[in-house]
């Protein structure tokens, strides 16, 4: 019954935008069915008018071009094709590069469709390798562009929709997404140290991060940096040692949420920037490693490739440049010598951000071996005479 009510008043509605004129007052209608019908009939132009737009006319096909999907293979044909996007999802299908150059697309993905008038976007997975598995990771909005939906869907799945629109076949897609963003909360940096001899205010700080992306376990990003770093200190303790400067291990928290515990640490203890020698994480993979990345001044690189000397035993003696990790980069900016573990990448990227971030791919000796990486570089370093020189 309320339906029917309903009806009638949208009915009624839609006569008065035809004939410009009120025909009902509280509810109830006064006119006889035959006015009614009089009514319908002087819409009839207006009826026309529409079907000549949408059936045969510039508005033909518009309803479905727009909710079919536009794939593009790179920032460069979202812009050549922009006028395409307008009211569509947006699939990137970009090749992987390498994680740094790739990652551009998770990362702004979104802003580039919003900014083409884009209602969502779909992002290939970042990653090297794909068993069908989304990896998922932080994206970012921009103030004054509009924050559309967006997700990562698996390499196989981006490159059939490109296959799909490259034959011409229109393809439409329901997104259904449960992400949310919750308020924020409290959570901490796990921090353990073995205080220096001769130089406790003096640290060294060793590390990796406790946290993972929602998928997996995290076992690999970044739980192996995380028990590589612990385990220095457990290895230094075993041998009855203690090394004239602090060694300290910091277990970061929500590094994948933006560096929330680094940027927090960093605040409170750059006070003392002046006495923190070496800031090292590990954050990409602990499997087996070559050597170090390392930044810092030509002075402490020399005296870093001394220091790797002593792994000639297991010939892991490289140091390349470009030492960092997202938890040492505030200290390594300001100045402080940064080292970050160099090892074998062939396979991080095909379990990164991944349910595939499982104990499975951990080796117990790959761990071994970066473990006494590790412990060497941070113990050495903590136990010279002097601090590694800054210039
Ligand atoms: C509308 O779609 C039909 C079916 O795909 C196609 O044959 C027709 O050419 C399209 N019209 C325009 C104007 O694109
Ligand atoms: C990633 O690839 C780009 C483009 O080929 C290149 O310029 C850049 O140096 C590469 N980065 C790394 C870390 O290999
Ligand atoms: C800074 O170092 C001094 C010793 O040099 C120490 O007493 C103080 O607690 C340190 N501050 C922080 C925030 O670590
Ligand atoms: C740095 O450590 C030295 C002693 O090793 C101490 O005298 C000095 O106060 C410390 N500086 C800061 C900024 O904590
Ligand atoms: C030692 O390491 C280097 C660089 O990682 C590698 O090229 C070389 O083959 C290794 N030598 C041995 C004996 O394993």
């Amino acid at each position: 019954m309320k339906f029917l009510i309903f009806a009638f008043f949208g009915g009624v509605h839609l006569l008065s935008l035809c004939s410009g004129k009120a025909i009902c007052k509280n509810g109830i209608s006064k006119r006889t069915f035959e006015e009614i019908k009089e009514e319908i009939a002087s819409c009839g132009d207006v009826a026309k008018a529409i079907i000549n737009l949408a059936v045969y006319g510039k508005a033909q096909n518009r309803s479905y071009e727009r909710l079919a999907l536009l794939v593009v293979t790179s920032f460069d044909e979202l812009q050549r094709r922009a006028s395409e996007a307008r009211g569509k999802i947006v699939v990137y299908n970009q090749p992987y590069i390498n994680y740094s150059r790739t990652v551009q697309y998770r990362t702004q993905g979104a802003v580039e469709a919003a900014k083409v008038g884009a209602l969502a976007s779909l992002i290939r997975s970042v990653a090297s390798f794909s068993i069908y598995s989304p990896h998922t990771g932080i994206q970012e909005y921009q103030d004054g562009v509009p924050k559309i939906p967006t997700a990562c869907i698996t390499v196989e799945d981006a490159e059939m929709m490109s296959r799909m629109a490259s034959h011409g076949i229109k393809i439409v897609i329901q997104l259904k997404m449960g992400a949310k963003t919750y308020p924020d909360t409290d959570s901490f940096n796990t921090v353990a140290e073995i205080t220096g001899s001769k130089y406790p205010e003096q640290v060294v700080l060793v590390s990796g991060h406790l946290d993972s992306w929602d998928v997996g376990q995290g076992a690999m990003d970044d739980g192996g940096g995380a028990f590589i770093s612990w385990e220095a200190l457990s290895l230094i303790k075993d041998l009855g040692l203690r090394p004239k400067r602090t060694l300290r291990l910091v277990l970061w928290t929500a590094e994948e949420q933006g560096g929330v515990g680094a940027f927090q640490y960093y605040q409170l203890h750059k006070v003392n920037i002046s006495n923190y020698s070496l800031v090292m994480e590990s954050d990409a993979g602990t499997f087996l490693p070559t050597g170090l990345q390392f930044t810092g001044s030509e002075k402490a690189r020399a005296i870093m490739e001394e220091v790797m000397s002593l792994l000639q035993p297991l010939n892991i003696t490289q140091v390349l440049s470009h030492g960092e990790g997202t938890d040492i980069n505030f200290w390594i900016q300001a100045g402080v010598p940064g080292a970050s573990l160099l090892d074998d990448l062939y396979k991080y990227f095909f379990f990164h951000h991944s349910h595939g971030d499982t104990m499975t791919v951990m080796d117990p000796k790959q761990m071994n071996v970066a473990a006494a990486v590790w412990a060497v570089v941070s113990y050495v370093v903590a136990d010279m005479e002097e601090m590694l020189p800054r210039s």
